[in-house]
């Protein structure tokens, strides 16, 4: 695996693949890297010449008061897990690399879609999120580009900005890894306390009964919504951010239930903020 810390690296060690016609795949990550981000990196493994992973905790898609300085990190651990996943390139640039001193322009998704469910309580987020896989994506200039289900919000918002910049980037949506008790692999999971990754499971479960209540026939969102809410405020510690039945495409509200359904959530345990969801199709 070689490993490369600057944007002229870059380039140059993927120049070859891309005169001679061979197939990239990206998985942009913020490191810390856990069997979700090794799925995404195996799918590309599979489908691409080339496989480049890039770890870098994007400092635009942090609000002032979230835990970028506190976001983990370790490249040690993340390298020995790209190697063992056979990754033929890692990104690891300094901050000043992309946003270099007098940085000023970004990339905004405008409207709806950005608005709704994170983008209440983390304004600016998504545009941090869609500068930076932009300018990754003009760095790399990959086939193909994996994100993870985990961030459903995230996942519509590149494909809608893909589409409406015609980037020419096919790109892959991935289910979501869970641990063994159900909770969504997170590397935000470290800041569980003891008590709290006992509880977090709750949060999946009551999804997962959701998935149920629709299975079965349940076709009233605002029924399933509400039994999701009160599953979830049945857990101690856990404060409610949203739960929503939306259109995973377009991320708007559904009254009625019909085609693919996404049902996502939004908890804090503690001073955690976890996100969760689920597709069903009815
Ligand atoms: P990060 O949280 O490190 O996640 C990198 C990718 O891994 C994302 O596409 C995310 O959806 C996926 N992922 C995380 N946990 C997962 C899980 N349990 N199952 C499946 N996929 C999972 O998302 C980001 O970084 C950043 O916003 C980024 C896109 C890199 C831009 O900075």
């Amino acid at each position: 695996m070689q490993v490369v810390h600057t944007k002229v690296e870059l380039r140059a060690a993927l120049k070859e693949a891309h005169t001679t016609g061979k197939t990239v795949g990206l998985v942009p990550t913020m490191g810390y890297l856990h069997a979700g981000h090794a799925s995404l990196i195996r799918r590309a493994r599979r489908e691409n010449d080339v496989v480049v992973v890039s770890v870098f905790v994007n400092p635009t898609q942090f609000g002032p008061n979230e835990d970028l300085s506190a976001y983990p990190r370790d490249a040690e651990k993340d390298s020995a897990l790209m190697r063992a996943e056979g990754v033929d390139l890692a990104f690891f640039p300094p901050v000043e690399e992309l946003y270099p001193p007098g940085f000023t322009t970004y990339v905004q998704v405008e409207g709806p879609m950005t608005a709704t469910l994170c983008g209440r309580t983390r304004p600016g987020h998504f545009r941090g999120v869609a500068t930076i896989v932009s300018k990754l994506f003009h760095l790399a200039l990959p086939d193909r580009a994996y994100f993870g289900q985990k961030d459903a919000q995230q996942l519509a918002v590149i494909e809608q900005m893909t589409r409406d910049l015609d980037l020419g980037i096919q790109i892959v949506g991935c289910p979501i890894v869970r641990e063994a008790d159900g909770l969504a692999m997170s590397s935000r999971n470290v800041y569980l306390t003891e008590t709290q990754r006992a509880q977090a499971p709750g949060i999946a479960r009551a999804l997962f009964e959701a998935r149920e209540m629709i299975r079965d026939g349940r076709r009233d969102a605002a029924a399933v919504v509400e039994h999701v809410k009160k599953t979830i405020a049945a857990i101690d510690s856990a404060a409610i951010d949203y739960v929503s039945m939306v259109d995973p495409r377009t991320l708007g509200d559904l009254e009625t239930l019909s085609g693919e359904v996404l049902i996502a959530v939004a908890v804090k345990l503690g001073r955690t903020r976890l996100i969760d969801n689920i597709r069903v199709e009815v």
